[in-house]
């Protein structure tokens, strides 16, 4: 039977690349989740964050979704593999954010030295660098943990003068790696919206990947490609939001994300 698209969050910042689908692909249904109560995933052991990422892919199978996309770099570095190897119902299918950015790098970077900014466990995972390493294994990946940004987006200080002090040190702490670095991935749902700040301190010539497009793009290739997944993906333009929070507040902290109002509704897991 058709169902919805799932897209899937630890909270608020799987928004950023949700907008970006639902402009590329508004034909489809989706649903949104995030898990707001659980937040944030990027601090959590392994099999914290597979447990809690599992439970919520499949909440969003029981409601209907054949597809289901991490939105959430952390779920997608820790979770991925192993719910697709081990826990797939059939006929279900999970995707992450994580390969549809490293198999297209190399239309970015023209000196192969990428900056990879995200949280301690995607950069702990090492994903990027082994997914980078199977499509482009000449280009050299430098890390870097950002855990102070996160926070900084979540209570909205995106301007003050702490983001910009914070921000200002982690870029010098990435280029103290490689001066030679020229493209940089927001390998974070929330960094997207730090760019203003992050691109004062990043040189002129160096390209700033935010994801939401760029897996926008992916995932319309990936429908087109597999016609069994994309027949069973129901076409009303209909948008459902849930947060395993309180909706209310979901629904005051969304408009930074996402850029408009929703209605959002509480789910347990
Ligand atoms: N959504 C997470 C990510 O993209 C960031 C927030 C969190 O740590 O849960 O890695």
């Amino acid at each position: 039977m058709q169902g919805p698209i799932g897209v899937f969050d630890s909270g608020y910042g799987g928004l950023t690349v949700f907008k970006e689908i639902q402009k590329k692909l508004p034909q489809y249904d989706y649903i949104y989740l995030g898990d707001n109560a659980r937040c944030p995933y990027g601090i959590r052991s392994f099999e914290t964050v597979y447990e809690y990422t599992k439970e919520c892919a499949f909440k969003l199978f029981d409601l209907g979704c054949n597809l289901v996309i991490l939105a959430c770099n952390t779920a997608s570095a820790k979770a991925l593999r192993t719910i697709q190897q081990n826990d797939l119902p059939e006929g279900k299918r999970v995707l992450g954010v994580i390969r549809p950015t490293t198999e297209s790098i190399n239309e970015y970077t023209k000196n192969n030295k990428v900056g990879i900014l995200a949280t301690q466990g995607t950069v702990l995972s090492e994903s990027y660098k082994i997914e980078m390493n199977k499509f482009h294994p000449t280009i050299d990946v430098f890390q870097l943990a950002c855990p102070l940004w996160v926070p900084l987006v979540e209570n909205n200080e995106i301007d003050s003068k702490a983001a910009h002090d914070i921000v200002e040190k982690d870029i010098q702490r990435l280029f103290d790696q490689s001066s030679e670095i020229d493209t940089i991935v927001l390998a974070c749902t929330h960094y997207p919206l730090l760019l203003p700040v992050i691109s004062q301190y990043v040189p002129e010539n160096v390209t700033i990947l935010s994801q939401g497009e760029l897996v926008a793009n992916k995932l319309t290739d990936y429908l087109h490609r597999h016609p069994e997944v994309e027949t069973q993906c129901s076409k009303n333009g209909h948008l459902t939001f849930y947060t395993t929070d309180d909706a209310k507040s979901f629904e005051a902290n969304t408009t930074i994300f996402y850029g408009q109002k929703i209605t959002a509704s509480h789910l347990d897991v």
